[in-house]
C-alpha cells in the first residue's frame, strides 16, 4: 500500500513535470496538426448524436454533451411566432409526427426558388407543436426512438447543453417572405449566449452578422453541392470556391462537403485529394468537412472502416481539416485521440 502510493506520487509528480515544462515531446505533439491554428481538429455532432437518437432531440444533444468533448450542430428553423427550434430538415414531415397532428397542415412554398411541399415551422405557433414529437429521418436506423421526444428550442440547447454551440442557418431568405427575421433572432441568441459558430450557405445572411457578433463566434460559410446557386450572388457554389479570398471578407471558416476534399468516382473509388484544404488555409480560411456518418456508404478505398476515413481527412501527412460534422462523434474522437499522428506519438514514447 505504502510503496504503491509512493510510486504513484512518483510518477505523479513526473507527469507533473513534464505537464509544466513544454518538453521537446510536447512541442513534437502540438505541431503535429496542420489545422490552421495547430490544434486538433474540432468534432461537431449534427443534431447530437444523430446516428443513435432522432436527429435535433434531448438525448442526442445530451449523450452528445455529456460523453465528449464535441460542438452541438443545430439546425434553426423558425416558428410563426418567432421562436427557434432544432430540427433538421426544412419539411417537418420529414422527421416529426407533424402530419399525424395536424393532417390538413400540407404547404407548398418556394424555398430558395424550389417549390417544396410539406409541413412548414412558420405556420404554427410554438405551444401548437408541444405535442409534435421526433422521428429518425433516415430510415435505415433504429425506430426504438420514434415519438419518444418533443422538439428542442435553441433557446434551451444553448442554454442547457454544456458544449460548443454551432447554430446553422439554411434559409434566411425564405423567413423573410413571412415577415420573420433570422437575423434578428439570431443576434438576439449571440447576446443572451455563448454561440461559437453560426454557419449559412447565403452570403447576404452571413454579411448582416459581420460586426454584429461577438469576437469569438466563428462566422462560416457553407457550401453546398458545386452546380446549385447561392441565393444572394447567383454564383454556384463550385465557381465560388475559385475565390476563397473574397468569402475571407464575411467569414472565418468554410463547411465543404466531403467530396470537395477527397472525391470519388461514379464507381466509388477514392480519387487524389484536391487542393481545397490548403487553399483555405492560404486565404486563412479554416475549412471543416461535412457529411460524415458510420452508416453511409463509403468508397471502397475505406475498406468500410469509418476510422480510415476520418483519417484520411486528418492524418494524411500533406493537410488536416479544422473540424468534422458528423452523425457519430465518437468515432473521429477516436481517430483524433487514439489513432491519429501514431508516428509522432512513437517518437514521444521513445521519450519517455
Ligand atoms: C428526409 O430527407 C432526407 C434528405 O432529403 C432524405 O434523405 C430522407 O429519406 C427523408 N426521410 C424521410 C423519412 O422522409
Ligand atoms: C397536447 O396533448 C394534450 C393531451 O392529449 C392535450 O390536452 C393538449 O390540448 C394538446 N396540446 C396541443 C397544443 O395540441
Ligand atoms: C409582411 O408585412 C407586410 C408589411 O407589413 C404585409 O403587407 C404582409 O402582408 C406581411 N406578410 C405576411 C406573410 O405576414
Ligand atoms: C439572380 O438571377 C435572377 C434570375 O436570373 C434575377 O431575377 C435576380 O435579379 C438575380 N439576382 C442577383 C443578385 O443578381
Ligand atoms: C475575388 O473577389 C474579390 C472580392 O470580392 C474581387 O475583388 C476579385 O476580383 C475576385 N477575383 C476573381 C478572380 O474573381
Ligand atoms: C483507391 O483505390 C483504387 C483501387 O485500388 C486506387 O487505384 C486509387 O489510387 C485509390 N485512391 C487513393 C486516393 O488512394
Ligand atoms: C508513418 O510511418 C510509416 C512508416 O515509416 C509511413 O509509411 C507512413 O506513411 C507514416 N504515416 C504518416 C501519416 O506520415
Amino acid at each position: 500500500m505504502g510503496r504503491s502510493g509512493h510510486a504513484c506520487s512518483v510518477l505523479g509528480s513526473l507527469l507533473l513535470l513534464l505537464l509544466l515544462l513544454p518538453g521537446p515531446a510536447a512541442a513534437q505533439k502540438g505541431s503535429a496538426w496542420k489545422t490552421l491554428s495547430g490544434d486538433a481538429p474540432a468534432v461537431i455532432a449534427k443534431g447530437g448524436f444523430s446516428g443513435l437518437f432522432p436527429d435535433s432531440s434531448d438525448p442526442a444533444y445530451l449523450f452528445a454533451a455529456s460523453n465528449q468533448d464535441s460542438a452541438q450542430w443545430c439546425d434553426v428553423r423558425l416558428t410563426k411566432d418567432g421562436v427557434g427550434i432544432c430540427l433538421p430538415d426544412i419539411k417537418m414531415d420529414n422527421c416529426t409526427t407533424i402530419s399525424d397532428l395536424f393532417p390538413k397542415g400540407k404547404k407548398t412554398y418556394r424555398v430558395n426558388g424550389v417549390s417544396m411541399t410539406g409541413w412548414f415551422s412558420v405556420d404554427y405557433n410554438s405551444i401548437d407543436l408541444t405535442n409534435v414529437t421526433l422521428l429518425r429521418a433516415i430510415l435505415s436506423r433504429t425506430n426504438r426512438f420514434d415519438g419518444s421526444f418533443t422538439l428542442v428550442q435553441v433557446e434551451v440547447a444553448l442554454s442547457q447543453y454544456k458544449a460548443p454551440a454551432w447554430l446553422n442557418v439554411q434559409h434566411d431568405s425564405f423567413y423573410s417572405q413571412f415577415n420573420l427575421s433570422m437575423r434578428s433572432y439570431i443576434l438576439s441568441m449571440s447576446k443572451q449566449y455563448t454561440v461559437d459558430y453560426i454557419s449559412s450557405p447565403e452570403v447576404s445572411f452571413l454579411k448582416s452578422l459581420v460586426g454584429r457578433v461577438g469576437r469569438k463566434t466563428k462566422l462560416v460559410f457553407r457550401f453546398l453541392d458545386e452546380g446549385l446557386v447561392e441565393p444572394s450572388t447567383n454564383q454556384t457554389y463550385g465557381s465560388m470556391l475559385k475565390n476563397l479570398s473574397s468569402i475571407k471578407t464575411f467569414a472565418s471558416g468554410i463547411l465543404v462537403p466531403k467530396h470537395y476534399i477527397w472525391p470519388v468516382t461514379a464507381d466509388n473509388y477514392l480519387q487524389p485529394s484536391t487542393s481545397v484544404v490548403d487553399d483555405a488555409h492560404k486565404a486563412g480560411l479554416e475549412i471543416y468537412a461535412a457529411d460524415f456518418a458510420n452508416d453511409f456508404a463509403l468508397s471502397y478505398n475505406y475498406s468500410y472502416d469509418p476510422l480510415a476515413e476520418y483519417l484520411r481527412f486528418i492524418d494524411n501527412g500533406a493537410f488536416c481539416v479544422d473540424g468534422l460534422l458528423t452523425d457519430f462523434p465518437i468515432t473521429p474522437l477516436e481517430a483524433i485521440g487514439c489513432f491519429s499522428n501514431l508516428n509522432n506519438t512513437k517518437a514521444d514514447h521513445g521519450h519517455l
